[in-house]
């Protein structure tokens, strides 16, 4: 093995730059020149690539984003688009590959080893969808700025006694919104994967408030409600003033919590480890603070289900 490649792919996610640099000060050790794909598997069909070394990784642990850069590619979901990139890879030589992203990545990855490359995929997403790893990379980060977020929107919501209604990310999955929840102290959080009443929520609401509770915070998943409507009905049935948040790519962004940058780095250098040993075609990720790996079907196939624990215990504790 001389040559490997690194990309990441979809949604940035807060240490995506710890991982790189743990991949290829990684690979140095092992003697292994490193490429960085630019953009992601769009930038693989464009061959834009860059040549990393220990200095070009200096300086990025502790920067959000990724500094190779990151893009949707639909080009990459057809036949002919795998079939490109897996002539450009063997055009370059790379005896690896690591994919860096969320479960479109993953995917990706997958077809290319299909095709006979060696793939290598850690989870980049701040969303915490993907079932195969507790966690993901900068999920942590993306929580600790809503619950600051959250924390600013508290004391303007006690001043006024005004409901906050706060949209969070995460596609289809409602993990933001339900650890976001918990560290917030949120009175209501509502997620895709368990119905709600709107009914009850505002009867909630009316209880609260009438108990002296002069704030209500209510956390909404992205994949749950339209904002919007929402926003609108629970103002019409509480009677109560009611105001939209929606945090948005905030979440995306900003120096990656000491979580992430730990996760982030023993997943990168797992990477590389485990292409110098011959294995191939795996997802990489953590499970009761253990580093594991999965074949890359496997870790696709995982089913992502909320923590229903942890739920019931937001619900408790939300009185
Ligand atoms: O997967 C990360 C994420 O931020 C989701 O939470 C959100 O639904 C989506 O990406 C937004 O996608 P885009 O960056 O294409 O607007």
């Amino acid at each position: 093995m001389k040559t490997i490649g690194v990309l990441t792919s979809g949604g940035d996610a807060p240490g995506m730059n710890a991982a790189i640099r743990a991949v290829v000060r990684t690979a140095m050790h092992h003697n292994l020149e490193v490429y960085g794909i630019h953009r992601g598997y769009r930038g693989l069909l464009e061959k834009d690539y860059e040549v990393l070394n220990s200095r070009s990784v200096s300086d990025i642990l502790q920067r959000g984003g990724t500094f190779i850069k990151s893009a949707r590619c639909p080009e990459f979901n057809t036949e002919e688009g795998v079939k490109k990139g897996k002539k450009i890879i063997m055009d370059l030589a790379l005896d690896g590959l690591i994919v860096i992203g969320g479960d479109g990545t993953i995917r990706g990855g997958l077809e290319l080893a299909n095709e006979g490359v060696n793939v290598i995929a850690l989870p980049g997403s701040i969303d915490n969808d993907m079932g195969y790893t507790d966690f993901t990379i900068g999920f942590d980060t993306a929580i600790t700025t809503v619950m600051h977020a959250v924390s600013n929107l508290r004391d303007t919501s006690s001043s006024h006694g005004r409901v906050f209604v706060v949209q969070v990310m995460g596609r289809d999955c409602g993990d933001i919104a339900l650890h976001a929840g918990i560290i917030c102290g949120a009175e209501e959080v509502i997620v895709p994967e368990v119905p709600f009443n709107i009914e009850e929520i505002t009867s909630n609401i009316r209880r609260a408030m009438a108990r002296g509770k002069s704030h209500y915070i209510i956390l909404l998943a992205e994949g749950a409600a339209d904002p919007f409507l929402f926003t609108e009905k629970i103002q019409e049935l509480s009677g109560i003033n009611t105001r939209l948040n929606i945090i948005g790519y905030l979440q995306r962004g900003g120096s990656p919590s000491s979580f992430d940058r730990m996760l982030a780095t023993r997943l990168g250098f797992h990477a590389v480890e485990l292409l110098v040993q011959g294995e191939q075609g795996v997802a990489v990720g953590i499970r009761g603070n253990k580093v594991i790996h999965k074949n890359l079907q496997q870790a696709i196939e995982a089913r992502d289900s909320l923590d229903k624990d942890l739920y019931q215990m937001a619900k408790i504790l939300a009185v």
